[in-house]
Formats: structure tokens, sequence, C-alpha cells
């Protein structure tokens, strides 16, 4: 089994999917961080038994300092894959590259559309027919890794962004789970910005 790590900022409900899922797949979380303190994550991560801790980034003087005091915390895990679960923190180059292949997010847009925040607004602003999410590789760019799965929904004219946000939710706590466990089981790798998966390259994205 794959040791994992997850990141968050909020709520937690990406990283309770992770937590039900986890009997039947081939990951254990094995430690929960928070940038922001007090957040119902940690409580989840705390019902789970899960170790958990916030790194508050604004007890650091700089993205970098706190990225460096943020790695150095997860490689004491030992992790074989780190978790964005509603991290809403960009990440410093220093520590993408160190952890390179292994680190992986959820976005709630279909990429690369709607690269950062706000995804819901403009999906609805732009009059979008189709709305959804994808986990992907994290890369420097931001939102813009190799893609490891996409899931669609439609667009109905009467949505909000609290209707369209929980639709897409109930997609990303069923994807996340199945992503994070194919990566665990060794079907899925990442390899020079293409997704392998069962020993076959995915189809590129066309963004990379
Ligand atoms: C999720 O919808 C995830 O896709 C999004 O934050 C939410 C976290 O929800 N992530 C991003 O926007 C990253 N750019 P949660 O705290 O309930 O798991």
């Amino acid at each position: 089994r794959k040791r994992v790590v997850v990141l968050l900022s909020g709520n937690g409900s990406t990283l309770q999917a992770l937590i039900d899922q986890q009997p039947d797949s081939h990951y254990d979380i094995v430690g929960v961080f928070s940038n922001r303190p007090g957040v119902f994550g940690l409580q989840r991560a705390a019902r789970a038994n899960i170790p958990h801790c916030t790194i508050n980034h604004q007890d650091f003087s700089d993205r970098g300092t706190f990225d460096q005091h943020m790695l150095q915390s997860i490689d004491q895990l030992n992790p074989d894959y780190v978790v964005l679960a509603g991290y809403m923190r960009i990440l410093s180059s220093d520590f993408i590259r160190h952890f390179s292949g292994r680190l992986i997010n959820i976005h709630p847009s279909l990429l690369p559309k709607h690269k950062g925040l706000n995804t819901y607004q403009n999906a609805l602003a732009l009059g979008d027919r189709e709305h959804g999410t994808t986990v992907h590789f994290v890369t420097d760019e931001l939102d813009s890794g190799a893609i490891i799965l996409q899931a669609s929904l439609p667009v109905h004219p009467v949505d909000t962004v609290q209707t369209l946000e929980q639709r897409v939710k109930a997609m990303e706590q069923k994807i996340y789970p199945l992503a994070v466990d194919c990566l665990c089981s060794g079907r899925l790798i990442g390899k020079d910005s293409v997704v392998w998966l069962d020993n076959h390259p995915l189809p590129k994205q066309g963004y990379l």
C-alpha cells in the first residue's frame, strides 16, 4: 500500500471521500496538513484518526520559507504521493520540483478551461453548456499539468453557482479516490508530461 499525504485549506469533503474509499483502495492517508487553522477538514482527519496539523502560511514571511517548512514536514511522513484536496495556496517551484510526478490536484473545471479561482461563476457567465472537474499532475504552471481524469456534466439554464458546485463536488468525490487508487496501485504514472495507464499513454489533451 502507498503512503498518501493530503493538503487542504477548508471543508475537506474531498478528503472525506478519500478516507471513505481507503479500505477498498491501495493507499493509506498518513497525514493531513492545512495552511489554515480551525478548518473542518482537520476535524475530518481527527475523526478518522489520521495525524494532522496546521502550518499557517501567515506565520511565515514569504511563500518560499512557508513551502520549505511544509516540504520538510511532509517528507518526515515519507509519502509516496502528495494529494491536494482543496488546497488554496499557489505552490513554489522548489516544492513542485521536489514532489514532481508524485503531486496531484483536483480542480473544479474542465481544464484547460477556467484555471484559477471562481470556476463556477466563470462557466455560468460564459454560458458554458458543460462544466466539470479535472484531476491532474501538478507542474510549475498553474492548473496546467498532465490530465489524469476528467468528469463533466451539463449546465442547466436554472443552475446557480451553488447548484453547479453541489453537482460537481458529488462527481469529485467519486473520481478523486478512483484516480488516487489508480496511481497507488501502480496502474497510472506520469512521465515526461504524459499520463500512462496500464502501460499505454493517455491521449494528450493538447496543452502540454
Ligand atoms: C474542491 O471542489 C476542489 O476541486 C477545489 O476546492 C474544493 C475543495 O472542497 N479545488 C480548487 O479549487 C483548487 N484550485 P473541500 O474542501 O470540500 O474538499
